[in-house]
């Protein structure tokens, strides 16, 4: 069985991207999957600390990809997320090639049931490498004009490479987020992204706090169940949406 790549994107930097891959990760590898998270972001590293393997990565996805060392050996376990294993951005630097990105994925590609990846806001290099070995697309954005602005020209560009498989997560989304009137409703989400919706994911500060933390985000929290239902719809099951 080869792996599924699911590509996690956004146009608007800090939407949740990082946040969102990790914690989806945690929820698949909690289902019994053999799930890498690959962070293809340079100079702005943040799974390592979200999925507790700060301070172990010795070696990160540009020295896998450029050949100075073999993936395994820039492979983290994470501590606080069992089955879910990870690959670091460098803390700076580093050149995405997607011909180096589709090498690698072929040889990992047995090993794991899915390959998430992590790329960097908006349509640059990691975009681009993501994009030429990703079958389904994760569009996440916040519910403000600019993230759906900018979220409807990246699954635009999504579909015009032919990834058709592609979602909306729309995070942060709090008891008062659509009276504030910038966004009136989750429709208007839907339909400026012209995407199809898979998860609301609530403003949750345990998620917050834990990710900042290098905890694990605990099971009670209202976030926890959202990732879970998106996992589980992500395996096929039919969870209905349910905002509240
Ligand atoms: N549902 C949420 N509730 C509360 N805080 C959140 C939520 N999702 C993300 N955050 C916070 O928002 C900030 C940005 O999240 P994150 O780093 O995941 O975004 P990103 O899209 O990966 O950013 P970048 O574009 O810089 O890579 C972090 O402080 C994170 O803890
Ligand atoms: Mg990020």
């Amino acid at each position: 069985m080869s792996a599924q790549v699911i590509m996690i994107a956004s146009g608007k930097g800090g939407t949740g991207k990082s946040t969102v891959s990790v914690l989806l990760g945690s929820r698949l590898a909690a289902a019994g999957k053999r799930v890498l998270l690959i962070e293809l972001d340079s100079g702005l590293r943040s799974v390592d600390i979200i999925s507790g393997v700060y301070g172990k990565t010795v070696y990160d996805i540009s020295d896998v990809l450029s050949g100075r060392c073999q993936a395994a050996k820039a492979i983290i376990e994470s501590s606080i997320y069992p089955g879910l294993s990870v690959i670091s951005a460098p803390y700076e630097g580093g050149v995405v090639e997607p011909q180096a990105l589709q090498k690698l994925i072929q040889v990992l590609d047995s090993y794991y049931d899915f390959v998430l990846i992590d790329t960097a806001a908006g349509l640059g290099a990691p975009f681009k490498a993501a994009v030429s070995v990703s079958q389904m697309a994760l569009l996440v954005l916040t519910p403000d004009p600019v993230a759906l602005r900018d979220g409807h020209i990246v699954a635009d560009v999504l579909y015009d490479a032919g990834l058709q498989n592609v979602r909306l997560v729309v995070n942060r989304v709090g008891p008062n987020t659509f009276e504030k009137g910038a966004v009136e409703d989750l429709d208007e989400c839907i339909d400026t992204v012209a995407v199809q919706l898979i998860a609301v994911i609530p403003e949750s500060v345990a998620l917050q706090r834990s990710s900042a933390a290098g905890q694990p985000l605990a099971a009670n929290a209202l976030a926890y169940r959202a990732f879970d239902n998106l996992a589980q719809r992500i395996l096929g099951k039919d969870i209905p949406l349910v905002v509240r």
